[in-house]
């Protein structure tokens, strides 16, 4: 433990600040600092900042005579009835790396606790067996291998890090404590993604070691086939972000879907598959979004320079992403986001389906598939005043559409604009207004996008399953993650 000393990131792990009994022991260079009572104060409501340190004039079974300042600032004595106030903690545990061990374990209390640590860039903190991370918006030193070293093996009194929370999981396999699982939650933005990104990488150095086989699926092409599995597992969120998260208001990179990924690791401890399980894509998005929000990256990569103008041409992509309906309902320049880089994501993207085992084919097929449901938002109809009846409106946007999906061009609008329906034992055709036409297109892009979806996630999972050896042992040494 005394390596946690020499490392960089110890200033956002341990500092010097906190004191024994936050940091569980002095060993960590910690002073000893007396367990003052604080019995004078007491937290009272606060509008701003949720709760405040007020000092106790006279307690009575009612209520609490406080000192505190007021709106004005000045110092006022008020009345606080009891339930309204909560007991402060000694100051011996300030900064407290485990909440589980404040005496009195109160809401005003916790968010002290984490609003003080997280001042001093300590985004971690303990409460029992949870871990409590707040996102920095910018990124500490704190994910190096160094530091993921530092924690390898470690059992005890190991600062509060979400590498402390994956080497308590791999040890609980390694000790045959059967499958462990870790629940990543939290807010749109909290960090879910980007945590569940640090606890892979944790696995992948500690229990990669065997990781580095060559992946000799036999759906890879022989250009591809070098890949190991610590790789592939690198590259699965990268590639299932570029096609299921999206610009929403509160992140420019948000999840919109779940997912729960099992890690597998054989009888030596030795990381040997993953498999993952999607749930609820938010396939709305892919036709409408709402304002300054964006739909789901893969559709403003593909339109990027980070894709050649040939493929685009063979796509029949010819206009910029402003220009298509489907994904321009964030109003105008909400496809240029600051923090994206839609180019750069196109060539990571494209490299993540290499490395997953994607062969040229099945590549162009899923861009095929996406720029189909994007190029159905083009498409063109018009309504016979009167009647149920649609037609559409132009060919050639049609003929983009069948052209990438493999269909004749007047059974895809026929199939739109007069549906076949089941009538007792009979099939017969309906027309239909153009309300309804316009739903159907809608209808069948989300459809084919959540098809594409599932097809990915099917496809990424016989990669990166675990075969051959130590299948057996498989049993009951699992991780699972749900974010
Ligand atoms: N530990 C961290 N250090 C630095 N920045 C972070 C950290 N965690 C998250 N971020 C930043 O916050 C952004 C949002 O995080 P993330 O996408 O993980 O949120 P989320 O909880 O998955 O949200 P959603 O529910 O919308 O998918 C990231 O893109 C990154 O910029
Ligand atoms: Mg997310």
């Amino acid at each position: 433990m005394d390596s946690f000393r020499d490392t960089k990131a110890l200033k956002y792990l341990r500092p010097s600040q906190v004191g024994p009994m936050a940091a569980g022991l002095s060993a960590f260079g910690a002073s000893e600092l007396p367990a003052v009572e604080e019995p004078s104060t007491i937290w009272i409501p606060d509008d701003k900042l949720g709760y405040k340190l007020a000092n106790v004039v006279e307690r009575s079974d009612a209520g609490v005579v406080v000192k505190a300042k007021n709106k004005e600032n000045v110092f006022e004595e008020m009345d606080i009835p009891s339930d309204e106030t909560q007991e402060v903690n000694p100051s011996a545990f300030e900064l407290c790396e485990d909440m589980a061990s404040l005496t009195h374990l109160n809401e005003a209390s916790v968010l002290h606790n984490l609003r003080q640590r997280f001042l001093l860039d300590l985004i971690h903190t303990f409460s029992g067996l949870f871990c409590v991370t707040i996102n920095p918006w910018r990124w500490l030193p704190i994910y190096t291998d160094q530091v993921v070293q530092l924690y390898t093996g470690a059992q005890e009194h190991t600062p509060p890090h979400v590498f402390a929370i994956a080497q308590t999981a791999y040890s609980g396999i390694l000790k045959g404590g059967g499958d462990q699982s870790i629940l990543i939650t939290g807010e749109s933005g909290a960090g879910k993604t980007e945590n569940t990104k640090k606890i892979i990488q944790y696995f992948t150095v500690v229990a990669g070691g065997g990781m580095s086989r060559m992946c000799k699926s036999a759906t890879f092409n022989s250009a591809l086939s070098s890949s190991s599995l610590e790789e592939q597992i690198a590259e699965m969120n990268p590639l299932l972000e570029s096609f299921g998260n999206a610009k929403t208001t509160q992140n420019d990179n948000s999840s919109r879907f779940g997912k729960f990924i099992r890690i597998k690791f054989g009888s030596d401890g030795i990381v040997v598959g993953t498999e993952i399980e999607s749930y609820l894509l938010e396939k709305s998005r892919v036709v409408s979004q709402n304002v300054s929000e964006r739909s789901f990256h893969i559709f403003y990569q593909l339109l990027s320079e980070g894709f050649p103008a040939s493929l685009k041409q063979a796509l029949n992509l010819r206009m910029p992403a402003s220009s298509y309906r489907f994904i321009n309902r964030g109003g105008p320049d909400s496809d240029q986001v600051d923090s994206i880089n839609d180019a750069v994501d196109a060539q990571h993207t494209d490299r993540a389906l290499n490395t997953l085992g994607f062969s040229p084919d099945e590549k162009l097929y899923l861009y095929q598939m996406v720029a189909a449901c994007l190029l159905m938002g083009q498409l063109k109809f018009t309504e016979r005043t009167g009647f149920d009846q649609t037609f559409i409106d132009g060919t050639a946007e049609a003929n983009d559409v069948c052209a990438l999906i493999g269909l004749k061009t007047n059974r895809f609008v026929d199939g739109l604009t007069e549906p076949t329906m089941k009538v007792g034992d009979q099939l017969i055709r309906k027309s239909q207004n153009l309300e309804k036409t316009l739903f159907s297109v809608s209808a069948v892009a989300k459809s084919v996008y959540e098809r594409t979806f599932k097809w990915i996630v099917t496809k990424c999972n016989s990669s990166l399953r675990a075969k051959g050896a130590g299948k057996q042992s498989l049993a009951g040494r699992l991780a699972h993650f749900l974010t």
